[in-house]
Formats: C-alpha cells, structure tokens, sequence
C-alpha cells in the first residue's frame, strides 16, 4: 500500500496498515501493526494521531485482540476485549473519538449472540464501520462548510485536521477539499504547531499534493497576519465538544481571541463522534506530554538542562468564541450545539 490519503488506515486479515505520520513530510513511511499493544503504542507516540482517526485506530485495537483470541467462548473474548478496553483507554485522554468508539465496539460485542467466532466478527465488522462511517462523516462536513467559505477566502487552520488526522477527506481540510474542488479560489495560511509541528508537516504536506495553495506562519505570527486584514476566516478542527466549550489543539484558543478581536469568523469542523454533550469543559482531562516536545526542536535542545517547561497537547476554547460549528449534519451556531445537547446530553 502507498500513502493513500483517501483512506488511512486499512484493515486486512488480521493486521492494520496505517501511515507512521511522525516521519513525513520527509519520509513516506507505513507501519503494519498486529497487536492490540502495537496500536496503544503508536498512539501514545503519535504515530497515528488526531481525534477522528484515533477512534478508528482504537477500535481495530479491539478487532486485533478478537482476530487473534483463542478464546473458547463469549465470556472468555468478552475479558480479553475489556483488557484491551482499558490498555487503549489509557493511551491518550483528552480525544473523545477514542472512547466512543471503544464504547461502540464493547456494546457490539456485548449485544452479539452466539459465541467467540460471533463475537470476532462483530467486532471486526463494526471497526470497519466506524472507519468507513468517519470518510462519509468527513465528505459530507465539507459539504455543508463550502457554504461558509467565499470565493477569494484566506483561511487560517491551526494543527493538522485532514486526511492525516482522520481515516480520510479530513474535517476543517474537508471543508477546504470541498470549497476547492467546488471552484472556488481560496488560499490556506497553515500555523506550524509547536511543538510537534503537525501544520508545518501535515496540513502543508496535505494540501500541496492536492495543489491548493498554502502558506505557512509560525504560531505567533498570527495576531501581525490577522491585523494586517490577511485572514478571512478560521477553520478548525476538535478533540471534544463539550456542552460550553471545544477542545482543540493548543494554540487554538489564542487564535480563537485573536479572531475575536480583529472580526474573523472562528469555524470548528468535527463530526459527531467528536460531540461530548454531558461533559463540561471543567471535566476534560488535557493531555500533558513530555516536556522533551518543548526543551528540543526536533532532536536539537533548544534550552538549558534541567528548564523546567510545561506541555500541554490541547486548550479550551469558550463557545463565545465560535461562529458556528459544522457537522456531518448542518452548520450551527453554538446556541443551537447547546439545544443540541439538551436533547442528547
Ligand atoms: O495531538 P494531535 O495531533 O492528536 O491533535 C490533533 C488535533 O488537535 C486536531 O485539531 C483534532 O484532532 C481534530 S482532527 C480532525
């Protein structure tokens, strides 16, 4: 398998081959994983990474474990899957993606008749679902934002929310796909992302195969961009929506107050597995990562031993912040996402 952008992850037989994305832009590289542990490790060190595409992942870590049990009956893949469960759960908490598909699958197993052949099936089967059902998820996002975005647009994105970040189309990248394959002539600025640069090596990577023009800024350039009157709008991606709040990759709600501030609409891409309607932003876990991210630049230090630093993977962004966030199913505003929850929460 080459790097295939419209599909990311494959499942084949008991093993899954996805792109190991800590080494582009310079190298193309795949990881084949057969283990349930194979896949808590190359999440954990973000080989595979961004919300939608870590619940795929998670998920076919449940179809490995069930693939390869010799488990005699129900009751015995049933422990063997809950084990694994909690192996993937621990990985990395703040993507809500990751547990909800954990939960799709473990009900699936659970609601399966029959025995441990049924039960790998079903499994198996519904992993494959939650990956295809996230591409169509994704297709029809960038439907419904090419609305939002006019001809002649330069759009701000921030980390990486495409292909890469899901099992295809991506979601802010989606809308970006969709408005440019709907003639419209737009232009993309993407912010680096420090400290693991997933802009300066994923988006740009990204939307230069596809010839949709992208420029890249470091992150703190965004406030000088934006009042120079360069940017038209925002589009990003999201870990989790919670009821008052989303949570996205850091930096994301320093731009969203900047946006504010100079008039650009702020958008948020993400289907509905991203959705935390019983959660406040009080609730989520942020993830802290290993501060090595940020005393190197790569494999350089960049600060003298023994800096204390602090690396938060992810902030919170207020929804008086939001224009309007754009699902699988419409565009809305955040007062609509708070209804919304009323009746789902
Ligand atoms: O730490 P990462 O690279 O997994 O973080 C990714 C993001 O924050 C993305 O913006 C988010 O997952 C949306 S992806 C469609």
């Amino acid at each position: 398998m080459g790097i295939n952008l419209t599909r990311t992850i494959e499942w084949k037989a008991g093993s899954v081959t996805t792109i190991d994305q800590t080494k582009l832009p310079n190298r193309t590289s795949l990881l084949k994983i057969e283990s349930c542990d194979g896949i808590a490790k190359a999440i954990r060190t973000m080989q595979v990474r961004g919300a939608p595409l870590l619940g795929a992942v998670a998920a076919y870590g449940l179809a490995l474990t069930a693939f390869h049990s010799k488990a005699k009956d129900k009751d015995q893949i049933m422990r063997e899957l809950a084990a694994s469960a909690e192996i993937l759960k621990r990985t990395r908490p703040t993507a809500v993606n990751l547990f909800w598909a954990l939960k799709r699958v473990m009900k699936k197993a659970e609601e399966t008749r029959g025995d441990a052949v049924d039960v790998v099936k079903a499994v198996v089967d519904e992993s494959q679902m939650i990956a295809t059902e996230d591409v169509e998820a994704n297709q029809k996002i960038g439907k419904h934002g090419t609305n939002i975005v006019d001809d002649g647009d330069n759009l701000l994105t921030h980390c990486n929310a495409g292909s890469l970040a899901t099992v295809g189309y991506g979601t802010a990248l989606g809308v970006i796909r969709a408005a440019w394959s709907d003639g419209k002539s737009i232009k993309v600025i993407a912010t680096e992302t420090r400290p693991l640069l997933q802009g300066a090596r994923l988006t740009t990577y990204e939307l230069l195969r596809e010839r949709i023009p992208v420029t890249l800024i470091t992150d703190n350039m965004v406030g000088y961009i934006m009042s120079k009157g360069l940017v038209d709008k925002v589009i990003v991606g999201a870990d989790r929506i919670v009821k008052d709040a989303v949570v996205n990759k850091i930096g994301t709600y320093t731009i969203a107050v900047l946006a504010k501030e100079h008039k650009v609409p702020f958008y948020v891409a993400a289907p509905k597995s991203t959705f935390d309607m019983n959660r406040l932003a009080e609730d989520v876990i942020v993830e802290e990562r290993n501060i090595e991210e940020v005393v190197k630049f790569g494999d350089m230090r960049i600060a003298p031993k023994k800096i204390s630093a602090l690396n938060p993977a992810f902030d919170i962004t207020p929804m008086k912040y939001i224009t309007a966030i754009i699902y699988e199913e419409d565009v809305i505003s955040p007062e609509e996402f708070q209804k919304l929850s009323a009746i789902n929460g």
